[in-house]
């Protein structure tokens, strides 16, 4: 099959080849899934699980990318749930070889159907964003309505989403990015906006929650605007910041189908939608994913064109 691999850390993104690899093998409950549509989360290549096993071992050349959606060819000995001709769509474990390839072995756990009605290629760009979204806001920031969340990088991928379904949960939103990015944070949502490099981030007053897509300064001074009992859940590694009288909660997304499940009717009902910033083709890919030309929103390899 093609694949996409990696296997020179130091070169990062300018290090991928498209290369022929044998098709992987189902193991105990795995399913294989043809890919139809891919992508990658932009730093990855940074994750240590790109390059090594769980033990620790140099598992290179690796294939990159976990987020997918695509048709059950196969199932592993004892699967149980999906169906051989399913459409599916979810998250692959970051050890494993991903999606940027024809074919992928991935746990049934990680999957959730694929309506019939909703895109491949949507499917694909709903994964990530959903499932940190959503885990951030309600999973580890208890977020409820009436509460007031401070969605850092609103016009981003995982902020446009966070966005969504913080407004949709009944929180007052205030995105954060760049001047360029205020409109499009309106668009997914906010209902105010701080302009990171022009405004002041103090001013926004005390909020319930905080979801950082950043780190560093910018997770530093949102800390001191947290209320009593709130969140800064952060989605950029550990950080220092702590609020006063709350807490603060970096997390790695998880693979979880219900939650799929629950995005993708959310979108099919109208009240959701992906952020799509450019598609290409797995031949293509390797340029696409090194273009130096920035692109806002997801960018997605249908690998089935
Ligand atoms: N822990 C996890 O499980 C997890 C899951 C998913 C993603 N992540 C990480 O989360 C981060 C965000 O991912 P994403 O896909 O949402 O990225 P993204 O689409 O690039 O979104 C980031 C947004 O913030 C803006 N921005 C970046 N730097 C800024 C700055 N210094 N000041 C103001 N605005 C700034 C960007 O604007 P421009 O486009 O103009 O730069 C963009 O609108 C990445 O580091 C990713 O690896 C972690």
């Amino acid at each position: 099959m093609k694949a996409i691999v990696v296997k020179d850390q130091a070169a990062g993104k300018a290090g991928m080849q498209l290369v022929e690899r044998p098709e992987p093998q189902a193991a105990i409950n795995d399913v294989i899934v043809q890919v139809h549509a891919s992508a990658i989360t932009g730093d990855e290549l940074t994750w240590p699980s790109t390059w090594i096993d769980r033990a620790g071992r140099d598992r290179t050349p690796s294939i990159p990318g976990h987020e997918l959606a695509g048709i059950v060819t196969s199932l592993g000995y004892g699967t149980t749930g999906l169906s051989i001709g399913q459409r599916v769509f979810g998250l692959t474990d970051w050890y494993r070889d991903g999606t940027l390839a024809e074919y992928v072995a991935v746990e049934a756990r990680n999957l959730a159907p694929l309506p019939s009605d909703v895109d491949f290629t949507v499917g694909a760009a709903l994964v990530m964003p959903g499932l940190t979204a959503w885990q951030g806001l309600f999973d580890h920031g208890r977020l409820r309505a009436g509460q007031t969340v401070l969605v850092h990088g609103a016009a981003g991928v995982v902020g446009s989403m966070a966005t969504q379904l913080a407004r949709a949960a009944g929180a007052y939103v205030i995105g954060t990015g760049r001047a360029n990015g205020r409109q499009t944070a309106l668009d997914f949502g906010a209902q105010a906006y701080v302009d990171l490099e022009n405004e002041k981030l103090q001013d926004v007053g005390g909020v319930d929650l905080v979801f950082d897509v950043f780190g560093g300064d910018i997770a530093n001074q949102s800390a001191s605007l947290i209320r009593s009992g709130g969140t800064l859940v952060t989605i950029a590694g550990p950080i220092e910041a702590r609020p006063a009288n709350g807490s603060t909660i970096d997390f790695v997304v998880e693979a979880i189908p219900s939650q799929l499940s629950e995005i993708v009717q959310r979108l099919r009902e109208g009240r959701l939608r992906a952020n799509i910033g450019n598609t290409s083709v797995l031949n293509d890919a390797v340029a696409t994913l090194n273009s130096t030309h920035r692109i806002n929103g997801k960018t997605i390899i249908r690998v089935r064109p």
